[in-house]
């Protein structure tokens, strides 16, 4: 393994006298340099498998603020389009998916011309992993099956993700198939992304906060468990950081049982309670509101010293508490990265 990324070392506990960062979303529409590829691009989908335009737009972040991770430009519904789901992204309304909520409809979805479809996006990571400097860390990634399942069924994003919280209630049987064929993708997946050169995965479970606790256990902690498992007989020691969003007091339990590396904590997580009970179970990454990021002044910088004199002591990754969002001034995100990269643990 490389000792001469931070990154790394932080998420092996290793001691250093720097806090690493980079920020969810950190590729996207708040850079204009993105919003000038994208136009010659077609599509979203088109630049996601289209490996020279993603590399490029991997890369524009690091040349503004040079992060210590990089990670890979592409979108966690490859995934169900792959298995043969239709799917756009409509200007203004997110993705669109014919909804997956029967067995029929499930039945028409498989492995079949899985690995063709995302043939450029394996290209794109073996791209990456000799083009970006030699001081950072590559992330390659995936949603988590749960989160997925959610756009599946619904067919389009929700505040409350009903469909799929009710198909896993009504059709229980039905929602375990469709969990369980994308623990195969998603395993799938991520092994030939790490490869190609991803040297740690992140699995995005945006929406496991909206689970009760047994279906927590159920639908955010066992599949990503399974998938660790799978990923780890192909690589032992490949670094997993899960991102069980508004997981709550229930991130210890996940960290347990699931085996990640490390956790994203998001924006609502006490910074004390996250100090005393999850930093000492494995490192942690977090956890700035993108709204303060987009706010700015003083209240911005006020809040990026607390949380590093908070949990930058410990094994620490600082990060957003959910990706930047479109209205970020670039400017803020600079003075950001000037004051993380000028900390010194004390
Ligand atoms: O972080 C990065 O820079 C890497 C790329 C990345 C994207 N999406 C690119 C993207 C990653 C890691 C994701 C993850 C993702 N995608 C999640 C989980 C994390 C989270 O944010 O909660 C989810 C739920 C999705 C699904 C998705 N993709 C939605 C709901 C939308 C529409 C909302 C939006 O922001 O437009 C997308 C589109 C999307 N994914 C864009 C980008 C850069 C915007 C597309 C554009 O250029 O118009």
């Amino acid at each position: 393994m490389s000792n001469n990324k931070l990154f790394l070392q932080t998420l092996n506990s290793q001691p250093s006298d720097k806090v690493p960062f980079w920020y969810m979303r950190q590729a996207g529409r708040y850079l204009p340099e993105y919003m000038e590829r994208r136009k010659t691009a077609g599509s979203f989908l088109d630049l996601c498998y289209s490996p020279e335009f993603a590399v490029e737009v991997t890369l524009q972040p690091l040349r503004r603020y040079q992060m210590d991770a990089a990670i890979l430009f592409s979108d966690i519904l490859v995934v169900p389009q792959a298995l043969g789901q239709h799917l756009e992204f409509r200007q203004g309304e997110g993705p669109v998916l014919t909804p997956v909520d029967t067995a029929e409809k499930l039945a028409l979805l498989s492995m079949e011309g899985f690995h063709d479809h995302l043939a450029p996006v394996y290209e794109t990571v073996k791209r990456l992993s000799t083009e970006i400097p030699e001081t950072t860390t590559l992330i390659g990634f995936a949603g988590a099956p749960w989160t997925v399942a959610t756009y599946m069924v619904q067919g389009h994003g929700s505040p409350d993700q009903a469909a799929a919280r009710s198909m896993a209630f009504q059709r229980e049987d039905v929602f375990e198939r469709l969990i369980n064929l994308l623990v195969t993708a998603t395993s799938e997946y991520l092994i030939k992304q790490i490869h190609q050169g991803a040297e740690v995965i992140q699995l995005f479970d945006t929406w496991a906060g909206n689970l009760p606790d047994d279906q927590f256990r159920k639908w955010a902690i066992e599949p990503v468990r399974r998938i660790i498992e799978n990923i780890r007989a192909v690589d032992k020691d490949i670094p997993v950081i899960g991102f069980p969003r508004g997981a709550g007091c229930r991130y210890p339990e996940y960290i347990r049982e699931t085996g990640v590396s490390a956790v994203s904590i998001d924006t609502t997580m006490p910074l004390e309670y996250v100090r005393d009970n999850i930093q000492p179970l494995c490192p942690v990454q977090g956890n700035l509101d993108p709204l303060l990021l987009v706010a700015g002044g003083e209240a911005l910088e006020k809040r990026v010293i607390e949380i590093l004199d908070t949990l930058g002591n410990g094994p620490f990754i600082f990060n957003l508490g959910h990706g930047i969002v479109p209205q970020t001034p670039p400017e803020n995100v600079a003075r950001v990265s000037e004051i993380v990269k000028a900390y010194r643990k004390k």
